[in-house]
């Protein structure tokens, strides 16, 4: 009984300490930060640079669509961006990711926050058959490119003491059947990026990693390429967005977004893969893929 009452009065202790303790997230944070984020002329990246926007940071973004990238960076300014610029990059070249870079330093004069975002490749949602090109492409655009903009600008995030956030993907922790190339450019991110993150911290680098762990959002390309496919319900992408930015800014090492449906599919996928595995096999609807 003694035991007990001492557990629970160090478990008392110990959430009392944490909440305490807690940093509590402000907008003032990120006024005047400087944000590259990546894929944003569209979908949750587009969301990614409001937020920030909204929040009076200094916002470049960057895809290939130059037209999309102007109307973003005038919706940036009018919602109270700091300054709004967009630079043109195909990340199928890793040469223009690091030029990418060099035009975060000569614009905005450093790099508070790198938001890796963009993801291209090969976006089907079908049988893998063996297309290799669709393979090194994805690998080039999903992986390559994130640990080639990371290389190039690091110097500038550890003069900041600035942060890495980086959008995976469910499909980068489970098995994602009907996704065989872009789910192994997600598992690629993690295990760089988490290895990333402890070595930074090893090495006593003030660079901090934030890795979010995405389910289905209803952005336009996630609805056509996996709409009908599944029995998942997808979840709004300027919510979403807040979420990695809140991560990202808070400096946590992971972000889950939607919370509840995601962590205990993740923590089942250690416990009892093969239950997992059964549960997801009833999330497909194969007769609408094949
Ligand atoms: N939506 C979901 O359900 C979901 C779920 C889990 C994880 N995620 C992750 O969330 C992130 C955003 O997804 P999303 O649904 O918002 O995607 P999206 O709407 O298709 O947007 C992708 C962005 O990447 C850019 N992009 C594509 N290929 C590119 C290339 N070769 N070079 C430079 N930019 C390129 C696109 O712009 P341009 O075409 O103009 O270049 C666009 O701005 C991705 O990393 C994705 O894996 C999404």
């Amino acid at each position: 009984m003694a035991a007990l009452r001492i557990l629970v009065s160090l478990l008392v202790g110990l959430c009392a300490y944490y909440f305490y303790t807690r940093e509590t997230f402000s907008e003032e944070m990120v006024r005047g930060k400087r944000v590259l984020v990546t894929g944003s002329s569209m979908g949750i990246g587009e969301q990614i640079a409001y937020e920030f926007a909204r929040m009076g940071a200094h916002v470049m973004v960057t895809a290939r669509s130059e037209k999309r990238l102007q109307e973003v960076v005038q919706k940036c300014l009018s919602l109270g961006s700091a300054s709004a610029r967009y630079v043109l990059a195909d990340m199928h070249n890793l040469t223009a990711a690091q030029k990418l870079a060099e035009e975060a330093r000569s614009q905005l004069g450093g790099l508070d926050y790198l938001v890796l975002n963009h993801a291209g490749g090969d976006v089907r949602f079908g049988p893998f058959e063996g297309d290799m090109e669709s393979v090194t492409s994805s690998m080039t655009v999903n992986f390559l490119s994130y640990a080639q903009l990371t290389v190039a600008a690091m110097d500038m995030l550890r003069e900041s003491q600035g942060g890495i956030v980086v959008v995976s993907s469910l499909s980068g922790r489970i098995p994602s059947p009907f996704s065989v190339p872009y789910a192994a450019t997600k598992f690629a991110l993690e295990g760089f990026y988490s290895s990333l993150r402890a070595e930074l911290h090893l090495r006593k680098i003030p660079v901090d990693v934030t890795v979010a762990v995405l389910g289905y959002i209803n952005t336009d390309t996630a609805l056509k390429v996996v709409g009908g496919k599944i029995t998942m319900q997808a979840s709004p992408k300027e919510t979403c967005a807040q979420e990695i930015v809140k991560g990202g800014v808070m400096r946590r090492r992971e972000v889950v977004y939607p919370y509840w449906p995601l962590k205990p599919i993740l923590l089942l996928k250690d416990w009892v893969p093969e239950l997992l595995e059964w549960l997801l096999r009833r999330s497909y609807l194969v007769e609408n893929i094949l």
